[in-house]
């Protein structure tokens, strides 16, 4: 069977009685250095962002705040999730065509990636996307 796109990872929580803490560290939920980490808040009605895929880059996403649905396609499957706990943590390969949708006025959708900004990374084209899986 083939492997799920949406590979969702539990993030540690060390909330006690004074209020909640979570990690995200290597070794840990992440299986990549950071070298970098951006958040998208402040989104508004009906605005839907990504579509776009990478070709190297890989990412976690994790949804500290309100909620959002990510769809992810690898050019044949699509498979979406919806991100509502900053305990869970949503892994993004490479080669993936990513979508998010249904952004909650207080979403704050943070993302750690393993590589600087680099436009020549993007594929912003899903025909080109599709192209690109192909061969
Ligand atoms: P983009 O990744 O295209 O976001 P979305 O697909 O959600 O619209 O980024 C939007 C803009 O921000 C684009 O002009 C590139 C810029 N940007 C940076 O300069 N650095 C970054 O780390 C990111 C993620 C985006």
């Amino acid at each position: 069977m083939a492997s799920p796109l949406v590979q969702v990872v539990d993030i540690p929580q060390h909330g006690d009685a004074r209020g909640q803490l979570a990690v995200v560290e290597l070794g840990g939920v992440l299986p990549f250095v950071v070298r970098r980490v951006y958040w998208i808040h402040g989104t508004k009605p009906g605005v839907k962002r990504g579509f776009h895929a990478h070709k190297k880059l890989r990412q976690l996403c994790v949804c500290v705040a309100g909620s959002v649905r990510l769809s992810l396609f690898d050019g044949r499957r699509e498979e979406s999730v919806v991100l509502d706990s900053s305990d869970k943590g949503l892994l993004v390969g490479a080669g993936l065509w990513r979508e998010m949708h249904d952004f909650s006025p207080d979403c704050v959708l943070m993302i750690f990636a393993d590589a600087e900004y680099d436009e020549a990374d993007y594929i912003r084209d899903r025909e080109e996307f599709i192209r690109h899986v192909a061969g």
